[in-house]
């Protein structure tokens, strides 16, 4: 949430990389984009747009920036302060010598602003950021180190910091606590940075900073202090596989990693499922089978948590664990009780989560067994967990999470596979999920073909302002999670329910202009979707069915998406292709920006 980016190298290209940088790091907040970049003359120029980054490069379009071999930036996601321009970031001190980016929120923001107001200081923004540089030349005693020692000891809350100061613009300086931050090291040039990833291509190494941690950079020299002695950080090599995610041909990031989920499902399964042989492997796995669990508890946001539910399906149904499922938010500040027959599995495509992050924390304080399952590696949850599954989904540019998550729920089945086989799962079912498995990459391959007739359905609803998305059992989590990603990505108002539970009070909302979709693959709860749609159809409502080809309930329909269904357990892989592009169409179809949809952010490092 938020990105912040500096540069420190060769003259004139300071604004370029910068621009370069932010655009990598969009995801994590669009509301606005701004930079300051400064020359060895102590000419500093900051420029601040509203909105996409794009926007900044316009307004810099025809600026001369060939003196500039300095720069820090940042995208913001707002937190304190409306989406305007004076609370864009950078904020300049009061002298306008020093120039701050933020990620994190400060929490004391307001005794530290009265604190300096007292003291005739002015502000320009309703920013917590603000407060940090105006606090920070406060405290000036000439040496950048420790007066930020001194300022850490001031502020509460989140921050990832970079300073730039007019006076020297051979350093950049700051500090991180909760908030991601890496230094990498390229050969001309020296980077800091939210998010590793977008220097790919730029650096040969980097260092990942720990919390607390207090650097400074100069073009030929670093130094990290942590509690106020000097820190000797671990140099990481970048790895060459890893490359920055690119569109193709695709019009949009959300359609191509959608389009992407037959190979991911090839590469989550690779070396862990020898499919001749139908045996697992992990080193991992092998150690948690050896730990005696008795009970699980899946601690996740947002689209995780949806995919930690689907893990609760599989892990109770084969390995015969049963399994709780908490946010993150509210696991943070329940009681815990943590047992050592007990796993914790935290889940998180960025590896960021801040309530995650804590909830991991807090449970390994009190000596839980941890468990992660996280798409970023290297990223603060992997590292805090330091054993778990990585979902091997490759980066994941749109906002809405697609293959990420398809990747997580193949890391449960995975996961309840492994210990179901030590656990007396039947052998025929075990067999029968694993070849199921060997066929799935090809079945989303014939199904992604069906993406225009799924558009022609889509696109008739695209008016609707209200949806139910029904289910049951763990259809009923694939309805959880595309409803919420119709409204992230479409604006449209949608709940998920049980087709079961409608008839309890909700069904009151049914009428002509208030559509249902069914998610059913068959089964024996088919003949119950299929009353639940009668009741709705009775009351004047429209049903929506995404089937299996062979159910024979489909004439009860206003329109019906047929595909070639697997057994129970995989179905879920196909039901949310079919919902990722239905969402897609209608989204796109109203225009939407369907890769950052609007108050978003893809990463979320404050509570
Ligand atoms: C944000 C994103 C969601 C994501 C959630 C959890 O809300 O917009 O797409 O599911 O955070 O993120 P994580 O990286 O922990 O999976």
């Amino acid at each position: 949430m938020c990105g912040v980016f500096g540069y420190l190298g060769q003259s004139g290209q300071a604004a370029r990389e910068v621009l370069a940088g932010l655009q990598r790091l969009e995801y994590r907040g669009y509301d606005s984009a701004g930079l300051c970049v400064v020359d060895a003359d102590h000419h500093t120029r900051v420029i601040r747009a509203v909105g996409k980054v794009n926007n900044l490069r316009v307004k810099t379009d025809s600026m001369d920036f060939s003196s500039f071999s300095t720069g820090i930036g940042h995208t913001r996601w707002a937190t304190h302060g409306g989406i305007t321009e004076a609370n864009c970031h950078p904020h300049t001190s009061q002298s306008g010598r020093f120039v701050v980016i933020h990620n994190g929120i400060i929490e004391n923001y307001a005794d530290l602003k009265a604190e300096l107001i007292a003291k005739w200081y002015t502000f320009q923004s309703e920013t917590d950021t603000e407060v940090t540089v105006q606090l920070f030349e406060d405290m000036f005693d000439g040496d950048y180190q420790s007066t930020m020692t001194r300022l850490v000891q001031r502020m509460h809350g989140a921050y990832g910091l970079v300073f730039i100061d007019r006076d020297n613009s051979w350093v950049l300086f700051g500090t991180k606590k909760w908030s991601p931050m890496v230094l990498g090291f390229g050969t001309d040039a020296r980077y800091i940075s939210s998010d590793y990833r977008s220097l790919i291509g730029l650096i040969d190494d980097y260092i990942i900073l720990e919390d607390g941690d207090i650097f400074q950079i100069t073009s030929d020299n670093y130094q990290i202090l942590s509690e106020g002695h000097l820190a000797d950080r671990t140099r990481q090599i970048v790895d060459e596989s890893e490359k920055i995610a690119e569109l193709g041909d695709f019009p949009n990031f959300m359609l191509k990693e959608v389009f992407e989920q037959p190979r991911v499902l090839e590469d989550v399964f690779r070396g862990r499922i020898d499919f001749s042989s139908y045996s697992l492997h992990s080193d991992t796995l092998a150690h948690i089978a050896t730990l005696g669990i008795k009970r699980i508890t899946v601690v996740a946001s947002g689209t995780s948590y949806h995919s930690g539910l689907l893990g609760k399906y599989y892990l109770e149904e084969l390995a015969g664990i049963p399994v709780d499922v908490v946010v993150s938010t509210e696991f943070k500040y329940k009681k815990k009780f943590v047992t050592p027959d007990e796993l914790y599995i935290f889940v998180s495509q960025s590896g960021e989560t801040i309530d995650t992050l804590d909830s991991l924390k807090i449970v390994k304080e009190q000596g839980g067994h941890v468990f992660g399952i996280v798409n970023v590696p290297g990223s603060a949850i992997s590292r805090a967990a330091g054993q778990g599954l990585f979902t091997r989904a490759g980066t994941e540019v749109g906002v809405a999470s697609t293959k990420a998550f398809v990747t997580q729920v193949a890391c449960f089945l995975f996961l309840a596979l492994y210990l179901g086989q030590k656990n007396g799962l039947d052998y025929r079912k075990y067999r029968e999920i694993i070849d199921g498995i060997s066929k799935l990459p090809e079945a989303i391959s014939t199904l992604l073909l069906q993406n225009e007739a799924i558009k022609q359905v889509a696109e008739k609803y695209a008016h609707s302002h209200n949806f139910f998305y029904l289910g049951r059992a763990h259809e009923l989590v694939i309805a959880m999670e595309w409803s919420l990603k119709l409204k992230e990505l479409a604006y449209i108002h949608s709940e998920a329910y049980s087709s079961g539970e409608l008839k309890h009070g909700s069904i009151a909302l049914i009428d002509a202009e208030f559509p249902s979709l069914m998610i059913n693959w068959g089964g024996i709860l088919s003949p119950k979707n299929a009353s639940s749609a009668e009741e709705i159809r009775a009351r004047g409502g429209k049903v929506v069915w995404i089937i299996a080809k062979w159910d024979t309930n489909k004439h009860i329909y206003a329109d019906t998406i047929e595909f070639d269904s697997l057994i129970s357990e995989l179905n879920p892989f196909l039901e949310v292709v079919i919902l990722q592009l239905w969402a897609y169409h209608i989204a796109n179809s109203l225009g939407r920006d369907v890769d950052k949809p609007r108050n978003l952010a893809k990463s979320v490092t404050v509570e």
